[in-house]
């Protein structure tokens, strides 16, 4: 057996029907053989990735991936030279491997999952079919995973953006905006001209009226001192850049072209205009491609500290600062590739991971807690709710406000995060302090390796596309293209 072959990385879970073509005398649902196989055997997570398409560049892999591909499980028994003997079939009958993992199933078993070009029916195909049989311990011909629709392409993110969840742009009844006819109009304009947007485009520029620049100074101004005292460094290092480069400053509303272009300097994120509130699917699989989208409006002046959705405030205050931290943004971006074609259930995990960290998470310095949720770092209430230093032995109670008079610290898990629900119009009863941002991206890292994936994606910066790695039918809540 090659050695090199027994480090693969971890496979994927995969809910994948099967049929097997094996001596093995019943038909196998994959993840029930699975269960069988590795569960009750213990088998370890492996280390490394073995892929044989490893070698290709990123645009012939990219083209490879739109081929038509079939993946195989062939169970072999450890011997010298067993896996060679099998692998000569593929040079025999022309089949181009696109992936090979291995696993140990017994002491003296391993199965191999092999990606080739091809379908079953072709001649080739079907010739090597015939060949591994005789060959293999056991042999299954592993169908593709349909799975929920997925931008493959950063221009992809054209068929979302417009999504908008049906409270997105339309005023409630409790909006302070509501009965303000003025208002609703400039939130039209602003709702159409993010609609326009196609990818590739300049990024539009908005001209803000001396009222909204008024209500953008008050928020300046309350803000400018808390931030000072419980931002995380990585934010005010990136604050100060941005007032350098970005034109932040509480006399004007910076522009979303400008912030965009200096963070892909800094960190290739980019900034993507959006009319109001989209799905958390949606908004996720913007990160994957490190993509933040980001609204343009203001919150309503009567109500200058307050607003019931993000807006302009939120998003250049809370979130784009530490866009300029590299960490921070491969943390955002672990969990928007790990949202690509999830389940509806991993869906809400991830979303309520990104809830107690990207938008209310804090983290140690110097054994003080600070702030690098935005959700924290625009809300000068929350703000110091979260991060004011307490007694251990205060206990929370409801204050008069109705707002709990202290909150509960849980140490950063995202396995406990996941499960976590979260108020949307109150403070946080919980929140998730992190040793660091490092911390947090590993800890993050791992959690969405272990998330029963239908297939793990990787991120070409070059291409601006995803590479994943086993072949998948997008199916499921396919966008229309019209949009
Ligand atoms: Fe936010």
């Amino acid at each position: 057996m090659m050695h090199s072959l027994r480090t693969a990385r971890l496979l994927p879970r995969l809910a994948v029907s099967a049929r097997c073509l094996s001596s093995s005398p019943d038909y196998m649902n994959y993840e029930t053989w699975h269960r069988d196989n590795y569960q009750q055997h213990g088998s370890q997570p492996l280390n490394s990735h073995h892929a044989i398409n490893g070698n290709h560049p990123p645009s012939i892999q990219d083209k490879q991936t739109e081929l038509p591909r079939t993946s195989v499980l062939m169970e072999l028994s450890d011997r010298v030279g067993a896996l060679h003997d099998v692998l000569k079939y593929y040079w025999k009958y022309d089949v181009n491997i696109t992936r090979i993992e291995s696993r140990p199933v017994t002491s003296n078993k391993f199965d191999f999952f092999v990606d080739f070009h091809g379908r079953v029916g072709d001649a080739n195909v079907n010739a090597l079919l015939m060949a591994l049989k005789g060959m293999t311990d056991k042999l299954l011909v592993l169908d593709e995973k349909e799975v929920h629709w997925f931008p493959r392409h950063i221009s992809e993110l054209d068929l979302i953006a417009n999504r908008t969840l049906d409270a997105g742009t339309d005023l409630q009844s409790d909006h302070p905006g509501f009965n303000d006819v003025e208002y609703r109009n400039r939130r039209a304009l602003l709702a159409e001209q993010a609609m326009k947007y196609r990818m590739g485009m300049e990024l539009p520029s908005t001209e803000y009226s001396e009222d909204e620049v008024k209500t953008w100074g008050v928020v300046w101004d309350k803000m400018e001192g808390l931030l000072e005292k419980y931002a995380c460094k990585e934010y005010k290092k990136s604050m100060n850049l941005m007032k350098k480069h970005c034109g932040y400053s509480r006399h004007q509303i910076p522009q979303l072209s400008t912030i965009s272009s200096f963070l892909q300097l800094q960190t290739s994120f980019r900034l993507r205009p959006v009319a109001g509130l989209i799905s958390s699917r949606d908004f996720l699989n913007g990160l994957a491609f490190r993509t933040f989208f980001c609204t343009q409006y203001i919150r309503h002046p009567s109500m200058p500290l307050y607003t019931p959705e993000p807006d302009i405030c939120h998003e250049l205050l809370g979130h784009v600062p530490m866009f300029a931290d590299r960490d921070f943004c491969d943390f955002s971006q672990e969990i928007g590739l790990a949202s690509l074609g999830a389940s509806d259930e991993d869906i809400l995990k991830l979303a309520r991971c990104y809830w107690h960290s990207v938008e209310f998470g804090l983290c140690r310095e110097d054994g003080v807690n600070k702030a690098y949720g935005a959700g924290l770092l625009s809300s000068f209430g929350e703000l110091e709710y979260a991060c004011k230093p307490r007694s251990d032995d205060e206990v929370p109670s409801i204050g008069s406000d109705g707002h709990p008079t202290c909150p509960q610290i849980k140490p950063w898990d995202p396995n406990v995060a996941a499960m976590q629900d979260f108020p949307i119009t109150t403070y946080q009863p919980v929140y998730f302090l992190a040793e660091s941002l490092q911390d947090a991206k590993v800890k993050m890292r791992k959690y969405c390796e272990e998330l029963p994936r239908p297939f793990f994606a990787l991120y070409n910066a070059q291409m601006e596309s995803v590479h994943i790695d086993r072949p998948v039918r997008r199916c499921v809540g396919v966008p229309d293209s019209s949009s």
